[in-house]
């Protein structure tokens, strides 16, 4: 197994600001960060697949040591298939940390040489979550800051249709009552 390699695995529906502060200090820490998303998550997410690999590839693409892929099943055997050493997760709050401490050792006993790495944001992102991001954005608040533009324009051109569609129904039941 490679040192230099870690992976950076989660869901990224959409990528905020607080995962790219933990890819920059992963880039800098290690020699080779894969940014991985998960391929048939339980959850229905927001966006497909390729957006967020997409959106992933053009916000990280100017750190020459970062490589975004996607992985199916077990995150751990993901890793050792393409050598990496450990896997780095973020810790925002105390909140965090229950969950995250039942994975990294779960993930231990099931592969004891893959080691986690644990990274705090800078502050500034220590609440925010994708999920928030994805509520505030539906609800027509700001999340100006929160993610970076690309992501603010394709939530932006995702929820406006459903708004516009949301609208429209009101006005016409607001017509039939
Ligand atoms: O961004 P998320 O949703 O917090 O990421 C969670 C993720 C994808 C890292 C986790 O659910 C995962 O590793 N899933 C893959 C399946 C797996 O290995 N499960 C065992 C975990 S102990």
């Amino acid at each position: 197994m490679n040192k230099g390699i870690a992976v950076y695995p989660g869901s990224f529906d959409p990528p905020t600001n607080g995962h790219l502060d933990l890819i920059e200090r992963g880039s800098k820490m290690f020699e080779q960060l894969v940014v991985a998303v998960l391929r048939n998550s339980e959850k229905t997410p927001m966006f497909s697949l390729t957006e967020r690999l997409e959106m992933l590839r053009q916000l990280t693409a100017d750190w020459e040591n970062v490589r975004i892929d996607t992985f199916d099943g077990l995150m751990v055997e993901y890793a050792k298939s393409i050598d990496a050493m450990c896997v780095l997760r973020g810790i925002r709050a105390i909140s965090d940390y229950e969950y995250e401490l039942q994975m990294a050792l779960m993930n231990r006993k099931l592969a004891p040489n893959v080691e986690t790495v644990f990274m705090m944001p800078a502050e500034a992102y220590s609440y925010l979550s994708s999920r928030l991001v994805r509520e505030i954005a539906q609800l027509g608040g700001s999340i100006s800051g929160l993610v970076p533009e690309l992501v603010q324009r394709r939530l932006q051109e995702k929820i406006d249709p459903a708004l516009k569609f949301q609208q429209s129904r009101k006005r016409k039941t607001g017509k039939k009552e």
